[in-house]
């Protein structure tokens, strides 16, 4: 990270403030002088007016949460509403990685690292998410390959999706599908652009992550080599 970002989040100043600490030559990194512009990670050593900056490097923590329904992900809101983060009994400023409908259950990521929220998120990283489905309506094989196609949105055509059925039987059916985009309400509107409007919809997967058994409002930590596995996404 360039180091006016990398101070100014340690509270050292503004970025600016930052950047004339350095034309000033009050900022060595590793006992050299610095230009602007130098990149920095916690490994450095940082001083600035020759005192050593003394870095409070929070411990990354990882949870998996299995979202009950009307609970918010985000890491607060100003209506008072409960998010995921206040089912995370922890002490580190954690936020969610993506988002699911305030209506939607299932798997959702909480972490303080930037970095795996970056990566996660990211449109090019393109993770195909699984979620659970119910709708209204015995769902046709053609309406299932539309959506195995692409669909027409508001915002454009989706992504080629895999598309399972579950179980059709009076009025409703179950099924299993996985996209790889993140757009916003994104099963849902595919759904209703076929007229089966979603019932229920769970998160699954994300990438080989399974929720596994945890009950709605559950949570754990990740294991490392789960961690591991969703950097190397
Ligand atoms: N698609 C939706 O429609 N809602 C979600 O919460 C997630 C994906």
């Amino acid at each position: 990270m360039r180091i006016n970002k990398y101070l100014a989040s340690l509270g050292v100043g503004s970025r600016r403030a930052v950047d004339k600490m350095v034309e000033e030559g009050r900022i060595k990194v590793n006992g050299e002088m610095i230009t602007a512009g130098v990149k920095v990670t916690d490994e450095d050593i940082i001083e600035i007016n020759g005192k050593k900056i003394k870095k409070e490097v929070e411990k990354k923590v990882y949870y998996l949460l299995n979202k009950p329904l009307e609970v918010l992900s985000a890491a607060s809101d100003d209506r008072g509403r409960k998010t995921v983060v206040d089912l995370i009994k922890c002490k580190e400023r954690i936020f969610p990685i993506g988002r699911l409908d305030y209506n939607t259950t299932g798997l959702i990521i909480v972490t303080n690292d930037g970095e795996l929220f970056n990566r996660v998120i990211h449109p090019r990283a393109e993770i195909y998410k699984e979620y659970y489905v119910k709708v209204f309506g015995e769902i046709s094989e053609e309406s299932m390959e539309k959506l195995r196609n692409g669909v027409k949105l508001d915002d454009g055509y989706t992504l080629p999706a895999i598309v399972t059925l579950i179980n059709r039987e009076k009025g409703k059916s179950e099924l299993n599908i996985s996209i790889r985009e993140g757009r916003n309400r994104q099963v849902r509107r595919m759904l209703d652009s076929v007229n089966h409007p979603v019932i229920t919809l769970k998160r699954e997967k994300i990438g080989k992550l399974p929720l596994g058994k945890l009950k709605l409002g559950e949570y754990r930590e990740l294991t490392q080599d789960e961690i591991k596995y969703l950097y190397s996404l």
